[in-house]
């Protein structure tokens, strides 16, 4: 039996930030931003408000759906960029607030991709009979690292959470097969200094090949081909390389998450923020084949493939 996903949750913030919110921060344009990224408008945590506070509702709301209780959780992994303060780790944050108390608990830092790392990392314990369930939360307060005085970053990014409970599935579903990836060599394109510093185009080719190559290979690797894959969620950075992967894999519309419209990119917590989306929409199914590919500062990337269920 494989590791799969057997609870979610998200949790975004209520306040609202629009493109014509944004033209009065910085030179810019609802048209600009629409047209060269899809996104409409994205949340930002209120003060007060931390990466942990916005993780710990998405966890809980995924446990709750697993119908397990925080004891039972062997292991809590949290995808962040943007944790409360480098140490303690968020991922203790949360075992503290859920009061799962028999969980170890650790960060993982792989920027946008970090939410493919921490379900891959996941699946090995659970698959090995290390842990029986592991918490994985992707989850960003990327406004507290956003300069609102750059137009190059300032419209793109937005705050959130999604969870995910892992654990055994039934035979034929859960994660197929995944690739993971680094090229550190990139890391100039995309970093923090204090502020998020980004190289937009060498970012967006990057993302194109390795989105589009990924989402390829995992289908190989399990045997699988385009036709065969039923809904394709991409790490939501940008409409139009989340496009070329659509393309790429040949797919309609219809198939591909959208959520950077309403959010923007939430670094790690994109995937599962989508995949939560669609999933209480109806438009993941049992049994439906899905693609989960994200990529990011590092340079990092990572894929799954995911027949769906519990
Ligand atoms: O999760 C990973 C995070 N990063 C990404 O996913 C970023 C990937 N890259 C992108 O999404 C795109 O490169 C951007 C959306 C950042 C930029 O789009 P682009 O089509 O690559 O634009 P560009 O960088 O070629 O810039 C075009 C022009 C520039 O003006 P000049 O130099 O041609 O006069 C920019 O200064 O657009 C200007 N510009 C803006 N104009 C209005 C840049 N940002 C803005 C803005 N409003 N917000």
């Amino acid at each position: 039996m494989k590791a799969g996903i057997i609870g979610i949750g998200r949790c975004l913030p209520d306040k609202v930030l629009t493109n014509a919110d944004l033209e009065k921060m910085v030179d810019t344009s609802d048209e600009w931003i629409r047209t060269r990224t899809g996104i409409e408008e994205r949340r930002i945590a209120e003060k007060g408000v931390n990466t942990s506070d916005l993780g710990f509702e998405a966890a809980k709301k995924a446990i709750e759906d697993a119908e397990i209780s925080a004891e039972e959780i062997g292991l809590i992994l949290v995808a962040t960029v943007t944790p409360d303060q480098p140490f303690p780790s968020v991922a203790c944050m949360l075992q503290e607030k859920l009061g799962a108390v028999n969980a170890a608990a650790m960060d993982i830092s792989a920027a946008c991709a970090g939410f493919m790392y921490g379900m891959i990392t996941a699946k090995q314990f659970i698959e090995s009979d290390s842990y029986k369930y592991v918490l994985v939360v992707g989850v960003e307060k990327l406004s507290k690292i956003t300069d609102w005085q750059d137009r190059n970053t300032a419209v793109l990014f937005g705050d959130g959470a999604g969870a995910v409970v892992m654990g055994k599935v039934t035979e034929g579903r859960g994660i197929l097969s995944f690739e993971l990836g680094a090229d550190g060599t990139g890391g100039k394109h995309l970093y923090q200094e204090d502020y998020i510093v980004m190289n937009g185009r060498e970012v967006f080719k990057f993302a194109v090949r390795q989105m589009g190559e990924s989402s390829v290979n995992v289908l190989e690797k399990a045997g699988l081909s385009k036709e065969d894959v039923d809904f394709l969620i991409p790490h939501q950075a940008n409409i139009r390389i989340m496009e070329a992967s659509r393309q790429r894999l040949e797919l309609p519309e219809e198939k591909m998450s959208k959520t950077v419209d309403k959010y923007g990119n939430t670094s790690a917590a994109s995937i599962p923020i989508s995949l939560v989306e669609e999933v209480e929409a109806g438009k993941i199914k049992e049994d439906d084949l899905i693609v989960m590919v994200g990529f990011g500062g590092g340079l990092t990337w990572g894929a799954i493939a995911m027949r769906w269920g519990k």
